[in-house]
């Protein structure tokens, strides 16, 4: 395996789920700025190699955690020099404009993932909101040209490593904050993009936010649907119940119970009072592992024909 941006969060994760993979073995990683340095990994020394440096041929699969812009360039190369890719960027998935790539929603996708060159790798809110409507959406129940309201709070990792005023601990800590509001985030369009796909005719507004720990997001998701459930978890189940990585729980669920692991744990509660029958969706996710790093691994697994659950932990 190769690692395009193994100084970054994502990068430094999936080099550590490779490495205590039972399969998969680490040829390279590269970085930027801090190419030519090593990073200690898992008690191991990885040199950071230049991008230009890495064999890229050599693997059977590069993941790219490059930021969105700059990764479509190296996933070309990546695919030119014979390896499969599954990028972590923005820059192929739905609703970028680019096509070509399959969208590596792993558990809505997995006859796609398994048999592509390309794999976009989704966002880190989008899988958080996406795995928690799609059940919805799958079996129509949504209310047709409603308003899906989406509050998600994200801890800081999810904003990458790169030093920037805005993140830095005095300014994060014991606050927390909305950001990219007025449905500006860059996400939206590929939650949008996937919401028609599957057929929904509805509008998404999605206001993120910071909130003061480094990993971990949950989205509380408010949907109008059109008629009351008898058993409102039962789209969930009908989905999920053979899925080792999504849990259903009867609580809300916690960043506590999430982080470092690659589940999403989804909670439904109708609302009471309101004039039309409306569910709120509580999702929670390591952005890193589910959202992120994990999901890449568990899309790498289906594309090589091993075990899906290999070398993640549940
Ligand atoms: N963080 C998350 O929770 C998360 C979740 C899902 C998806 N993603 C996506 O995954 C990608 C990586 O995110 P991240 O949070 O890990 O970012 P990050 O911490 O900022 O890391 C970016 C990595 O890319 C390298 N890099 C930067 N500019 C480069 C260039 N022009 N050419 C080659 N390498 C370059 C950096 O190297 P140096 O540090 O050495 O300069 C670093 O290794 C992004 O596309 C992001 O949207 C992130």
């Amino acid at each position: 395996m190769g690692v395009l941006g193994a100084s970054g969060y994502a990068g430094h994760q999936l080099c550590s789920l490779i490495q205590r993979h039972p399969s998969l073995s680490l040829k390279f990683a590269t970085a930027h700025d801090q190419r030519g340095t090593t990073a200690r990994i898992d008690g191991q020394t990885i040199p950071l190699l230049a991008p230009d440096d890495a064999k890229l041929g050599e693997a059977e699969i590069v993941f790219s955690a490059l930021p969105h812009g700059s990764s479509h360039e190296w996933v070309t190369r990546a695919r030119q020099a014979g390896a499969r890719v599954v990028d972590l960027s923005a820059d192929l998935r739905p609703g970028s404009g680019v096509d070509g790539a399959a969208y590596g929603l792993t558990e809505l996708s997995r006859t796609q993932v398994a048999g592509a060159g390309i794999v976009a790798n989704p966002g880190c809110y989008p899988t958080s909101v996406l795995l928690a409507l799609a059940p919805l959406f799958a079996q129509a129940l949504v209310l047709e040209g409603s308003t899906i309201t989406i509050n998600s709070a994200s801890g800081v990792s999810g904003a990458g490593r790169s030093p920037r005023r805005e993140l830095m601990f005095a300014e994060v800590s014991e606050d927390y904050r909305a950001y990219g509001v007025g449905n500006t985030h860059s996400h939206l369009s590929e939650m949008r993009a996937f919401t028609r796909s599957m057929g929904a005719d509805v509008d998404l507004v999605f206001t993120p936010h910071l909130l003061p720990v480094a990993r971990g997001i949950l989205s509380t998701i408010t949907v109008p649907i059109k008629a009351p459930l008898d058993d409102v978890l039962q789209p969930w189940r009908d989905a999920y119940s053979d899925e080792p990585f999504v849990e259903l729980a009867s609580d809300p669920p916690t960043l506590r119970e999430v982080v470092h692991r690659n589940v999403i744990r989804i909670a439904v509660i109708a609302l009471r009072e309101t004039r039309v029958p409306t569910l709120l969706v509580l999702s929670a996710l390591d952005n890193l592992m589910k959202g992120a790093a994990g999901q890449a691994i568990q899309n790498a697994n289906l594309m090589l024909g091993l075990a899906e659950c290999a070398g993640l932990p549940a």
